[in-house]
């Protein structure tokens, strides 16, 4: 039969998990409290995080996140630094718009890939497919990097897988620009 608590025999909280599918359990009178023994937390000090509170959080991570992703675009200056190794990839003007070329970097054992990009301009990444580590070409009229060995797409904006066996987006170069050249800095694992 089915035994009802009076709003005055419940207790002041509810314990996080109370429920028990298909069961006839009641909960003691006590059970909201024990688990608070096992956890102290100083509930008193907490915060209450409202609906305006978490809307603001994720108001403000989008923000973050389309700034970190103009960032990764943007072509910065040379830094300076003995750490830095900058490799002259172009001049400036080199590439017509949705031209592209292959370059070497960090070292003659590895090739990155340089598009001038309609409406977004020059972009790097490594040209080593994220798959099974196949060169990858830019297609002009599609304005995707294909990687013949498996049929795999990346969009060239942004690197990001479109089709194919790979998982994970070609890795980002960075670039500078200097005295009119071109240089790829620093490359980005994702
Ligand atoms: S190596 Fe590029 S898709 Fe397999």
């Amino acid at each position: 039969m089915e035994q009802k608590i009076s709003a005055q025999e419940q207790p002041e909280r509810e314990p996080l998990v109370s429920s028990t599918r298909g069961g006839n359990q009641q909960p003691h009178p006590s059970a909201g409290e024990e688990w608070r023994k096992e956890f102290p937390y100083p509930w008193n000090e907490d915060e209450v995080v409202t609906r305006r509170d978490t809307l603001h959080f994720l108001l403000a991570g989008s923000g973050a996140l389309f700034l970190a992703t103009g960032v990764l675009t943007i072509i910065g200056h040379l830094p300076s630094g003995e750490q830095v190794n900058a490799v002259p990839i172009a001049r400036v003007g080199e590439l017509a718009e949705n031209a592209w070329k292959v370059f070497e970097f960090p070292d003659q054992y590895a090739q990155g890939i340089l598009i001038n990009l309609p409406g977004k301009g020059l972009v790097a990444y490594s040209d080593v497919c994220t798959h099974l580590s196949c060169a990858v070409t830019y297609q002009q009229e599609s304005r995707q990097l294909h990687c013949p060995c498996h049929e795999g797409y990346f969009d060239a904006a942004t690197g990001e897988v479109l089709a194919g066996p790979p998982t994970r987006p070609l890795p980002l170069i960075h670039i500078a620009v200097q005295d009119g050249i071109i240089y790829a800095v620093k490359q980005v694992p994702r």
